[in-house]
């Protein structure tokens, strides 16, 4: 696949790899709602690239989340430390990624926010922890740091494609169960050794087919650091899963399949597609610079959006 500027039905299409990644200049972000065939034409991209980077799109909160209502229902977003927790944010659809606090100072080092962030630095794909998963976020930038904090993304669909077929024949048969405090225990051991009742109570593991269809038709693999173990057709233990896991998170972000997005300023837009990528923070001086990021994020429609029900949860680990 060639990486060559294309113009597709009135948008510059800047590729980044080949297959994967695309910068988009032209569409009328000052208009939103989008005509409907200007969502669909950007869903074929979005299906054809996986992550669509938009410079300078002028867009606020209210058009933000508008536009992301194009694409389909939105998550409402959880609250970090609680659902009385007041919000930076005026719209409940908009999930704070950035580094401040209600009264716009920086989050502390060590705080149990800071400890949590720390797990977004791990590979993933957002919400493969809900049961009913997202198909797309959007991340806007309202302030960025003058150096660091891009965000790297790594095309699983090709990867998966490269492995050896044996390999594949085995993960079609797997499912998968995915926590968001296994990835938060991962990055933040000490922090994350215990979960409180509400944290608990707020995310359950989810269960999702290892092996789906992307929306391109191909194959591609449903993965993220918060995948914890193999529940089916056999349960695995956690350390013959996360071993498998963790291999194919190693060989899904290996250098071939990565870009690194710079986010150049405020109004900057990334739109990725979290069945067919992974994606990672990446540091800045969280503790000098402010970053302020919102995202939406898409509840999937598609035949995998509800997961897979684990058929034999209630044996005992092999
Ligand atoms: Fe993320």
């Amino acid at each position: 696949m060639s990486t060559e500027v294309e113009h597709y039905k009135g948008f510059t299409v800047k590729p980044i790899l080949p297959g994967f990644g695309a910068e988009v200049a032209g569409v009328p972000f000052d208009q939103v709602p989008l005509p409907q065939e200007t969502i669909d034409a950007l869903i074929e991209l979005s299906n054809k690239y996986a992550v669509l980077i938009f410079r300078d799109t002028g867009l606020d909160d209210a058009r933000h989340v508008k536009f992301s209502q194009q694409l389909g229902e939105l998550e409402v977003c959880p609250k970090f430390g609680g659902p009385d927790q007041p919000d930076r944010f005026s719209s409940r659809y908009l999930f704070d990624a950035g580094n401040m606090n209600l009264d716009g100072s920086i989050v502390k080092e060590g705080t149990r926010r800071w400890q949590y962030n720390k797990g977004n630095a791990l590979p993933h794909t957002d919400s493969s922890f809900n049961q009913h998963r997202s198909k797309y976020s959007l991340l806007l930038a309202h302030l960025v740091p003058s150096v660091g904090g891009n965000t790297d993304f790594f095309n699983v669909r090709q990867a998966y494609a490269d492995l050896p077929e044996e390999k594949k024949e085995v993960l079609r048969e797997l499912v998968i169960e995915h926590d968001l405090w296994h990835s938060r225990k991962i990055a933040a051991p000490e922090e994350f050794q215990t979960v409180t009742a509400h944290e608990m109570a707020a995310k359950q593991p989810a269960y999702h087919k290892f092996v789906q269809t992307a929306p391109n038709g191909n194959e591609t693999l449903f993965i993220a650091a918060h995948a914890k173990r193999v529940v089916g057709p056999q349960v695995w233990d956690l350390e013959k899963s996360q071993k498998l896991i963790w291999e194919l998170i190693d060989h899904c972000t290996k250098p071939e399949y990565m870009f690194s997005a710079k986010w150049n300023g405020p109004g900057d837009m990334v739109w990725w597609d979290n069945r067919t990528s992974m994606h990672r923070a990446t540091p800045f001086s969280d503790q000098m610079e402010r970053r302020d990021m919102r995202r939406t994020t898409v509840f999937d429609d598609g035949p995998y959006a509800q997961g897979a029900m684990p058929p034999m949860l209630d044996m005992p680990a092999a």
